[in-house]
């Protein structure tokens, strides 16, 4: 049997500090995760100044608990791979500048990871026996993409949205109705006691692509006309649009490429109402259909170090120049 392999794993881009060793790319010996929402919460978004700067603050402790949780020496540690990118420059600087300090000050392999080839490796722990090739919905704060995953970390983009991604949209609907940031949560929340009966735009794009700012207009200027608009049917509205336009695509996208297997990856895929009706058509098209556990789908360095695992075993490392890159693509 060929050495185990533990990957640490560092992640910054946004809000949440966290700093996690996965071994074999599949299992988290510790995740430490610390979130700022609380501090960003009071601005209805993140500030990015503040974010980079409490990401200083306690980057160097998370580390330490991190090996101490997983009760392992930085020693034993095969390689550290870092998200440098996308995200917002000044925390992604924070994570990429301690990381290559660490690589340099251990004389261990630098890994660079795409935060949303990150979000893909969730998947690789929470279910220990998938493989690509399979058909990935990423939904997230900052990203919507439909991806046919030929191999690990190798994605073909097959849609993705041309205006707001999707978590924005869950966002800044729930900002209108006063829920409190973030607002993902909360509209899921507030939405198991709501009915869909308030009709709103569902768009259809050319080639897989998806739109959320006309569903987001339309929330707005019905809670302008109407302050009084019953907030939970309202909500329970927005998730049903939302989920039909994910689910329109990704059914056609199934029968074009017959995807045997499709997965929901991002936070907004923690989404409960997306995941029953991810249920239905798992059902209705005999697919079988994978999310990450609760945890994993927001952000979090056990999937930066499951996605730097696959990395270390084709050798593709970095090197001491490695920059942030806030606008990478996938
Ligand atoms: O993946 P993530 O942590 O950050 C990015 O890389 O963007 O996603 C954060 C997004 C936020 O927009 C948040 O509102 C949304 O995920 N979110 C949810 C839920 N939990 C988090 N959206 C809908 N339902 C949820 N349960
Ligand atoms: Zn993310």
């Amino acid at each position: 049997m060929s050495k185990d392999v533990f990957i640490m794993g560092i992640e910054s881009s946004c809000d949440e500090t966290s700093i996690s060793i996965v071994k074999n790319g599949r299992e988290i010996l510790s995740n430490v995760i610390n979130s700022q929402i609380s501090t960003h919460e009071v601005y209805g978004g993140v500030v990015p100044e503040i974010a980079s700067r409490m990401h200083t603050e306690v980057i160097n402790l998370i580390m330490k608990q991190s090996l101490k949780e997983a009760n392992i020496t930085l020693d034993e540690i095969d390689g550290i791979a870092v998200t440098y990118g996308p995200g917002l420059v000044g925390a992604l600087l924070v994570g990429v500048s301690y990381a290559k300090a660490l690589s340099f000050a251990t004389n261990k392999p630098l890994i660079a990871v795409n935060h949303i080839n990150g979000h893909v490796a969730a998947n690789y722990i929470t279910h220990k026996d998938l493989e690509p090739p399979f058909l990935c919905l990423i939904i997230s704060g900052g990203h919507t993409y439909l991806v046919n995953v030929k191999d690990y970390n190798e994605s073909e983009i097959i849609g993705k949205t041309k205006d707001d991604a999707i978590g924005e949209a869950f966002d800044k609907v729930a900002r209108v109705c006063n829920l409190g940031y973030p607002g993902g949560p909360k509209i899921d929340n507030l939405a198991k006691s709501g009915v869909p009966n308030i009709n709103l735009p569902i768009s259809h794009l050319e080639n897989y692509n998806f739109t959320f700012s006309g569903i987001k207009t339309a929330v707005i200027n019905l809670n302008h006309k109407d302050p009084n608009i019953n907030k939970a049917d309202l909500c329970a509205s927005f998730e049903n649009a939302v989920t039909q336009m994910l689910i329109f695509n990704v059914e056609k996208a199934i029968n074009e490429f017959n995807f045997e297997k499709v997965v929901l990856a991002g936070g907004v895929s923690r989404n409960s109402y997306i995941r029953k009706e991810f249920d239905e058509l798992s059902k209705r098209l005999k697919v079988k259909v994978y999310y990450p556990d609760g945890i994993l789908c927001t952000d979090n360095a056990a999937m930066i170090a499951s996605s730097g695992y696959w990395e270390y075993l084709k050798g593709n490392f970095a090197d001491l120049k490695l920059n942030a890159e806030p606008g990478l693509k996938l």
